[in-house]
């Protein structure tokens, strides 16, 4: 049987993260929006586009859950965007309230589906969303870790000048200023970086990371990032769908592991068929495990403000 993705909110992320799942042929694509008009004209758009794509997704644009009933994977991009000088956090309670309503129509009609958050502020809305779904956590994701290290991953290369495909890199904690991108464990061919480029301008690069996602609102003045975003939550979705046992960094629900213990940060997760499978736990120095321990502060402070 065909696999079912549906995309909560048709904007710019969910869009585009429908694009990517429909021309890889990965699954079928439902996108729901509360606006009308928007989902079925995307969708009807992106259906039209498949003949020239030689693909056999089906793309349903809609405004009724009952359409997305019994997805396999359900990405919740649903929420207000950054614009210049509000930081992820200031959309906290707005996009609270967004996500406990659509947690609940989801939750009706796909009971089983693997869940991914993409809205922000991310690691707190993972969490709200694990709260109001009751489901377990291996069934609730949130993608941030992929993007940020797409970001860390595009400056070594281009600092380098080497291919992208010969750069890994991770980064660690909360998707916010307070992330944690590991230089330690971030490799071109396999050789550390540590030993290619000097720490000053490692140090300016990492510093770029962080603020990624701030350098493109910038930019766009009206809104924040969405292609590398919704390729990464594309990454995702696929190593679920075709069980790929795949290691990537996302927002995961922490029983302990790391030292942190109710709360989603992000760390080094497997993805399979059946969601998160498991997490892995790397060796962190003490420095490292401070700025770990200060990110999971940070998403802790959020989570509280809205009570999950
Ligand atoms: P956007 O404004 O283009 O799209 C958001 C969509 O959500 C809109 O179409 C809106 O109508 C819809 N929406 C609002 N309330 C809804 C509801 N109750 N039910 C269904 N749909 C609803 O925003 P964009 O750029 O797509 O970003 C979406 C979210 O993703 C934002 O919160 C943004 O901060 C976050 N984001 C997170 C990233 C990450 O790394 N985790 C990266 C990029 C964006
Ligand atoms: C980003 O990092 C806004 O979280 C979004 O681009």
């Amino acid at each position: 049987m065909r696999k079912k993705v549906s995309i909560v909110g048709s904007g710019n992320v969910g869009a585009t993260a429908a694009h990517w799942i429909a021309s890889k042929e990965l699954a079928d694509v439902v996108l729901i929006d509360i606006v009308e008009g928007v989902p079925q004209g995307k969708g009807l758009d992106l259906l039209e586009a498949m003949p020239i794509e030689k693909r056999d997704s089906h793309i349903l644009g809609t405004n009724d859950y009952a359409d997305t009933a019994n997805s396999d994977i359900v990405v919740i991009t649903a929420g207000i965007p950054r614009k210049p000088g509000m930081s992820r956090d200031d959309l906290l309670n707005t996009n609270y309230k967004i996500m406990q309503d659509v947690v609940g129509k989801v939750v009706q009609h796909s009971p089983n589906c693997i869940i991914i958050v993409v809205s922000n502020p991310l690691d707190a809305m993972a969490q709200a969303a694990f709260k109001a779904s009751k489901f377990p956590k291996h069934r609730v994701l949130g993608m941030a870790g992929v993007l940020d290290s797409a970001r860390f991953r595009t400056f070594i290369a281009e600092e380098l000048k080497v291919s992208v495909e010969n750069v890994t890199a991770f980064v660690l904690g909360g998707h916010g200023d307070t992330m944690v991108p590991l230089p330690r464990y971030s490799t071109v061919a396999g050789i550390p970086i540590t030993e290619l480029i000097a720490k000053d301008k490692l140090d300016a690069l990492v510093s770029r990371t962080a603020n990624g996602g701030a350098e493109i609102v910038k930019y766009l003045k009206t809104g924040s990032a969405y292609y590398a975003p919704s390729a990464a939550t594309c990454e995702m979705v696929e190593a679920i769908l075709k069980d790929k046992k795949k290691i990537m960094p996302c927002a995961a629900y922490l029983d302990g592991e790391y030292g942190i213990k109710g709360y989603f940060v992000g760390v080094p997760c497997k993805l399979g068929a059946k969601g998160l499978e498991e997490i892995i736990q790397i060796k962190l120095t003490p420095e490292e495990q401070t700025a770990l321990n200060k990110s999971a502060d940070s998403v802790k402070e959020l989570c509280a403000v809205i009570g999950v």
